[in-house]
């Protein structure tokens, strides 16, 4: 078998966007995920069963009851939970209890940021602890004083010793000194964020992200910007400022929001990892099958979709810009692409070629610049951009009709964003063989990112305990302590970090069906970055027939499995990760073999 390689002729340009990432709140993504709120159900939704994840908790004597109160310290945040405390005292306490997503992690030597608010009727003092579950031992603690008034925040910190073992079965208690009716709402308690920023992300996640090399974030979904019913839809409006004006909501994965990532620190995130936003504005169509009719009943939405891009883009003279710099970011954020809708081809009514023309000829009016993205293919409206989908098995990524689809695409049309797309076998992350379908479809789209401008996988981030994850296979798996890589992960980290500004010409022959290879050059580096997938269990003895490239030393990046069930979990997050070696490499025929099961990267100097 042979492969021939020209890198001496570039041949297409790679998109510079082509790797990015995707995410929505699913699997407990934000909240129980990257957004790092310790506390479950901070605002005391009015849920079944109500107050869900508080307890009561009291010492000796003491007593406490709950009920929700009929006041809140805001519009957004109107009832609070209320407690009469009974029989208390010093070191006779009662109050709450809340285990946060699956336990609170606690890690040594560690500040933790805390805050409420409350509502008293007799002045009382207020302690904050982290408890480990199974020993009941004090890990961190902080003492409040709250005086008799109105509605306000109280803040808190806690440090935790040197001698804590870090784990994540642990809870937060706040309790009462002395009897009364204590109110509160928005109990709060972050663990370190990322950059330290507040109402921040977890910087382990953050790290992961940033080595994907991504270079867009596609927010804020997928089905969360759409949610099951019209009015479950991201309504961005309600997710700005603080905290308190942030009424929450369900989304459509089986769970209320807090709506801490709201859109500003969506944007944020972007800027922390150096990226830019692909906005996705909501277009009229929610999960259940209800659309907005096109025309006079659409408009409020598509000049909601111009106050948002207005939001993200204009300097602080506009009024949705002046809204974000009183929010602390008088900076625009670049934007590129808006994307209108999610997966509009699920509206039977078939109203998205009306809607999507609606919104583009709105948006381009005023923003000519963007190039805007359509879910599905339409006949009106005119997309720069088509998103496609794509949630296959290995076989069916390994296939020549899904491997080869966009090689034969015409050019003419629209450019191509491969919005969602992930290889589904493994749970709760993929396996090597969902590495391997993942690969070999890189591959693909490498060969064709003249069309393919952007791609992301999806889902990207889960929360390992049960009932944390809706959607099996997701690429970074957590809880509240750990975090771990699926080899996907890992094939990607590996593909987006080692791709060139061209393609080059090449050509196979006599080559397993199961191996793939993907070259591109870069000029600025004067390297060949070489891909080659052997996605079959046996070895693969190939000849390549380089032209163009220096002979000697290349580096080598591998990513091998025994067998393709063979995985990452958060018991063992590193059996499978990429190993680092050198080769030697000829100018002309250079014999050399690629075990089966195995990812490999080549970077070679270039002639
Ligand atoms: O990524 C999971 C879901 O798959 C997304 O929310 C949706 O767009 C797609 O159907």
């Amino acid at each position: 078998p042979t492969l021939t390689i020209d890198a001496s002729k570039p041949v297409t340009a790679v998109s510079p966007t082509l790797y990015g990432l995707m995410t929505e709140e699913i699997n407990y993504s934000y909240d129980g995920g990257l957004y790092a709120e310790m506390v479950r159900n901070r605002t005391f939704h009015d849920h079944w069963p109500p107050f869900e994840y508080w307890t009561v908790v009291a010492q000796k004597s003491a007593t406490a009851q709950l009920k929700y109160g009929s006041t809140g310290p805001s519009a957004a945040l109107s009832k609070s939970l209320q407690l009469t405390i009974v029989d208390a005292g010093p070191g006779n306490e009662a109050g709450i209890s809340n285990p946060g997503y699956w336990g609170m992690a606690v890690q040594p030597s560690t500040t933790y940021k805390g805050s409420f608010y409350a509502k008293v009727d007799h002045p009382n003092v207020a302690h904050a602890r982290l408890i480990a579950d199974d020993s009941g031992n004090v890990l961190a603690q902080a003492a409040i004083v709250l005086p008799v008034g109105d509605w306000k925040q109280f803040q808190y910190v806690l440090h935790s010793q040197p001698n804590v073992t870090a784990s994540s079965r642990n809870h937060l208690e706040l309790t009462f000194e002395h009897p009364g009716i204590v109110n509160l709402q928005l109990v709060s308690l972050f663990s370190p964020t990322f950059n330290n920023t507040p109402n921040g992300n977890r910087p382990d996640l953050m790290k992961m992200m940033s080595a994907m090399s991504p270079k867009f974030l596609r927010l804020p979904g997928g089905n969360y910007l759409e949610g099951d019913y019209i009015n479950e839809r991201f309504e961005w409006k309600k997710t700005l400022g603080p905290l308190v004006d942030r009424p929450t909501h369900r989304g459509p994965w089986g769970y209320q929001s807090t709506d801490g990532m709201g859109l500003l620190e969506f944007l944020k995130w972007c800027e922390d990892l150096k990226i830019e936003p692909v906005l996705a504005v909501y277009a009229g169509y929610s999960l259940k099958g209800y659309h907005v009719q096109p025309g006079k009943d659409l408009e409020p939405f598509v000049l909601d979709a111009l106050d948002e891009i207005e939001y993200v883009t204009g300097d602080p003279g506009t009024k949705w810009g002046a809204e974000r710099a009183k929010e602390g970011h008088p900076k625009p954020f670049p934007l590129h692409y808006i994307e209108v809708g999610n997966e509009d081809w699920f509206d039977k009514s078939k109203s998205y070629d009306a809607r999507f023309e609606q919104f583009a000829s709105a948006i381009r009016q005023k923003y000519p610049a963007y190039k805007l993205i359509a879910t599905a293919p339409v006949t009106q409206g005119q997309p720069d951009v088509i998103d496609d989908h794509y949630y296959l098995t290995p076989e069916e990524f390994f296939s020549p009709d899904q491997n080869q689809k966009y090689d034969k695409m015409d050019r003419k049309g629209p450019k191509i964003f491969i919005g969602e797309w992930a290889t589904r076998t493994g749970s709760p992350t993929p396996d090597f063989g969902a590495a391997l379908g993942d690969a070999s479809w890189m591959t693909s789209m490498e060969r064709n990112s003249d069309l393919i401008v952007m791609a992301s996988y999806a889902p990207l981030l889960t929360n390992i305990n049960p009932g944390g994850m809706q959607w099996s296979t997701d690429l970074i798996g957590y809880d509240s302590l750990r975090s771990y890589a699926s080899p996907s992960y890992w094939a990607q980290v590996l593909f987006a970090a080692h791709l060139g500004d061209h393609t080059i010409r090449t050509s196979g022959s006599g080559l397993d069906p199961r191996f793939f290879w993907s070259a591109t050059t870069s000029e600025k580096n004067h390297m060949l970055y070489l891909k080659l997938v052997n996605a079959s269990a046996e070895p693969q003895a190939i000849t390549l027939a380089l032209n163009g490239v220096h002979s000697g030393s290349a580096q080598l990046s591998s990513l091998h499995a025994a067998t393709r069930s063979a995985t990452n979990s958060i018991e063992r997050p590193n059996a499978i990760a990429p190993v680092q070696s050198r080769v030697n490499v000829v100018d002309g025929q250079w014999k050399h073999t690629i075990p089966g099961n195995s990812i490999e990267v080549l970077d070679i100097p270039l002639k």
